[in-house]
């Protein structure tokens, strides 16, 4: 079995466990944050605090408004999160980033730490895990971006095959967990869209589970994968994908540490 779920029915997301003050990953665990990114302007304040002088710029070369102050809560609350790990706070978080842009903390942490993120709207994924690779991906669910012509580009050839299979009634739900499988593999490997898309093949049916059924040239790659189906909201759906197997689920919903319970 490729995952071992909380009891807490944590993936249909009716049941995000509330945010712990500490929490690092153990050996066989992955931790998924969900995180509205649309904060009371103080807190988009507060967290502001919280970054670096070179986030601080990425956030300055937003035009509009909105745009920043989601930018500003993304960050901030990795940060949060990513101190609640390390027991550490979210000021004193370093980042660097990998060859093909992916973050990592820059120093050596616990368990060797690793983390993505990703957002879309107003809303956030963390993905959280110690000593293995990860990748995270969370989409607005849009009807109008389904198109043949977006399946064709970026889809493999077998995919496009599975989704024309689906009703019509499925298949914009099938588009979009092919797409967030497919950029949360990518981006567990690190090289984002550098890794041809058509080069592997996700699962994308309805019931079927979330997996990673074929990578070219290697195919022993798709073995060394787990992929997860989110829901992490009506109107979003979300991916996970982690090196290795028989990994616990646990999802939690980021709230300030200063909030009331
Ligand atoms: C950058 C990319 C890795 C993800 O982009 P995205 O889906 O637009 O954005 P997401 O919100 O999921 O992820 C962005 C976050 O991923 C992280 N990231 C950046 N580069 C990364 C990389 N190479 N690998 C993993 N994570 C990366 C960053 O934390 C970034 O957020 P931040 O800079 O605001 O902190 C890349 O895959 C991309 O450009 N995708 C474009 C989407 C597309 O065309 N998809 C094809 C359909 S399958």
């Amino acid at each position: 079995m490729a995952w071992v779920l909380e009891a807490n029915g944590a993936v249909e997301g009716s049941a995000w466990l509330p945010a712990p003050a500490a929490a690092l990953p153990g050996a066989a665990e992955v931790h998924v944050w969900r995180a509205s990114l649309d904060q009371a302007v103080p807190r988009v304040g507060a967290l502001l605090e919280t970054l670096q002088p070179d986030e601080r710029e990425r956030a300055a070369r937003f035009r509009f408004e909105d745009d920043r102050n989601r930018f500003i809560a993304a960050r901030g609350i990795l940060r949060d999160i990513l101190a609640r790990a390390l027991g550490s706070t979210p000021g004193a978080v370093r980042f660097v980033y990998g060859p093909w842009g992916k973050p990592a903390l820059a120093e050596p942490a616990a368990g060797d730490l690793q983390f993505n993120l990703s957002h879309s709207g107003g809303l956030a994924l963390y993905a959280l895990t110690c000593g293995r690779a990860v990748g995270i991906d969370v989409e607005r669910i849009r009807p109008e971006v389904m198109r043949e012509g977006i399946a064709r580009r970026f889809f493999s050839p077998r995919e496009v095959a599975a989704l024309e299979r689906l009703p019509e009634a499925e298949r914009c739900a099938g588009f979009f967990r092919c797409w967030t499988r497919k950029e949360a593999y990518v981006k567990a490997t690190g090289r984002g869209l550098l890794l041809p898309l058509d080069s592997f093949d996700v699962s994308l049916a309805p019931g079927e589970p979330a997996a990673l059924l074929g990578t070219r040239p290697d195919p022993a790659e798709a073995c060394r994968w787990s992929l997860m189906h989110l829901e992490p909201g009506n109107g979003w759906v979300g991916a996970l994908a982690v090196e290795g197997h028989g990994l616990r689920l646990r999802c939690f919903e980021w709230a300030p540490a200063d909030s009331p319970a």
